[in-house]
């Protein structure tokens, strides 16, 4: 009686268009959104923005998904891959052999590197190496924080977001931040404005990927829609739009 009850509904009178509503495939994005210009909301509004985002989402359409983004702490983000309570991971996050270990990624879509921040009146840290026994801030979980653990004798400070490290060498609680370039520059135009400089270089590459569960077929499926979306021009508009013309 149930089943054909079901049937029935299904084939009434706008049940097609149910149908296809509820079947519409969901694809569970999981972000540690503090991370402008990647993922941050958008001002006033608890919805993200964010080159991430914007990628994520026209990926998405790209495969029949409807994307919906669930945010979390980085730390907690390969876990929640692993254990199933989300689908993939667009959050920034570097390509390194240990989360290789863990997770599977996408081909990288962004290539970042890290960058020494420090106050603007400090004229004593010229590069990573004069940050020997100071104290160093990063966000948990990043490649940021694993090179502030390679300093010599320094104190790391590891916060929970990108900004309260930033909001700690504004306080006078480190004397520098170890983070991704594009993300240091970009709170450099923002809240950083006034206080804050970089120095040295950039170091080693970082490429960005999106991360799947170990083995899943979605990376073959994201990798294609990548290829699509360049050739499209859709990636660069959107690269465009967040950095400006490609160097
Ligand atoms: N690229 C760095 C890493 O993979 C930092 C990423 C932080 N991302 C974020 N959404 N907070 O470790």
């Amino acid at each position: 009686m149930g089943i054909l009850l079901t049937a029935l509904l299904l084939t009434g009178c706008g049940g097609e268009e149910k149908k296809a509503a509820d079947s519409a495939k969901v694809l569970r994005v999981g972000t540690e959104p503090v991370f402008a210009p990647f993922e941050f909301p958008k001002e006033g509004s608890k919805d993200l923005t964010g080159f991430d985002i914007e990628l994520i989402e026209a990926l998405g359409k790209q495969m029949g998904y409807k994307v919906e983004i669930v945010s979390m702490g980085f730390d907690a983000l390969i876990p929640a891959l692993n254990s199933g309570n989300i689908d993939v991971v667009a959050a920034g996050m570097s390509i390194n052999e240990e989360r290789q270990k863990a997770v599977t990624f996408s081909e990288p879509y962004y290539t970042s590197g890290l960058i020494v921040m420090v106050n603007k009146d400090n004229n004593e840290v010229k590069s990573i190496k004069d940050l020997e026994g100071k104290r160093i801030a990063c966000q948990i979980g990043t490649t940021g924080e694993n090179k502030s653990r390679t300093v010599e004798g320094a104190k790391v400070k590891a916060f929970n977001t990108q900004d309260e490290a930033s909001l700690e060498l504004k306080n006078g609680g480190a004397d520098a931040v170890i983070g991704d370039a594009p993300v240091v520059e970009y709170y450099m135009t923002k809240a950083g404005k006034d206080f804050a400089k970089t120095v040295g270089e950039r170091m080693e590459a970082e490429p960005y990927g999106i991360a799947v569960k170990k083995g899943s077929k979605l990376a073959g499926d994201l990798n294609k829609a990548l290829a699509e979306l360049k050739k499209s021009g859709e990636y660069d508009k959107l690269y465009t739009k967040w950095f400006g013309e490609k160097k």
